[in-house]
């Protein structure tokens, strides 16, 4: 599927490395010495219950919250501590549980702004739109990226579900992400779009980059994975190939016996 060879991962330098993180609000640990490799282009899901910390920890990695301690490296590079804005500036780009767009804008206009943002200009639309100009360009071929280059003048309103989430990650593409962090993408999606967007999420993967997505569908997940993390009360429950994870019987009792 992907350059990665083995479940264990142990191809060269990880693209994501996560050691000892600790993360917490107030009094209470919600993230507990987790440690976790991404490798080059592979596709890491997390998995686990309501409430396990799966969106914690992709809040950790982006910036959102910072750690208490352990840390994050991006391609060797410790971003422990930068600013979201830094992080996606080194290649990480991340979807949100809930939508992030701009409703009252059309497609391209969305993307143009991702696009302007991700040059680190502002988040205006002040300068009229100019077909050519980088931005647009920029924006249009992330869109072509995720199919929709076709409704690129249709406001994002009259976009169904499917389309908002692959608007989602064009919108990450145009700041050109190594690592692609996607939270439950298929969430409030209809059941005939999830196939397309899944195909939208593995033509990515397939052009080289790092996918880590959180997704509660396990069928979904075994299928796309080459490895899956289970998350169960803030501890990472176990690593390891979808083979290795649905056979593991304290992730039986722990997630799957609670959700069947
Ligand atoms: N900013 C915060 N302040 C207080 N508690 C928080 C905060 N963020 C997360 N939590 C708590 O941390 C725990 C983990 O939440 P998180 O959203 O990471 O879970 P999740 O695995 O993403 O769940 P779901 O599958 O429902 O999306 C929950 O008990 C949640 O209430
Ligand atoms: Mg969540």
């Amino acid at each position: 599927m992907t350059e990665v060879s083995n479940a264990s991962g142990d191809t060269g330098e990880p693209i994501l490395a996560i050691a000892s993180l600790t993360w917490g609000v107030g009094g209470f640990t919600i993230l507990s010495d987790i440690t976790l490799e991404v490798h080059q282009g592979e596709f890491l899901s997390i998995i686990g219950p309501n409430g396990a910390g799966k969106t914690s920890l992709l809040n950790v990695i982006s910036g959102v919250n910072v750690a208490r301690s352990g840390s994050v490296e991006l391609a060797g590079h410790d971003i422990t501590r930068l600013r979201p804005s830094a992080r996606v500036r080194r290649g990480l780009g991340r979807t949100f549980q809930t939508s992030s767009l701009f409703p009252g804008l059309t497609v391209i206009e969305n993307a143009r702004l991702a696009a302007q943002a991700a040059r680190g200009g502002s988040l205006s639309l002040i300068a009229r739109p100019r077909w050519g100009d980088d931005a647009t360009q920029a924006g249009v071929q992330a869109l072509q990226e995720v199919g929709l280059a076709e409704r690129a003048t249709d406001p994002v309103a009259d976009l169904s579900h499917g389309d908002k989430r692959k608007l989602e990650i064009a919108l990450l593409l145009c700041s050109r992400p190594d690592v692609l962090l996607l939270d439950e993408p298929t969430a409030g999606v209809s059941v005939e779009e999830v196939d397309p967007l899944v195909e939208v999420i593995r033509d990515i993967h397939a052009r080289g980059r790092a996918v880590v997505m959180v997704e509660h569908r396990m069928e979904l997940v075994v299928d796309v994975s080459d490895r899956i993390a289970v998350l169960h009360n803030g501890r990472l429950l176990t690593v390891g190939s979808p083979d290795e994870v649905m056979a593991d019987a304290t992730v039986q009792s722990a997630y799957l016996g609670e959700t069947a």
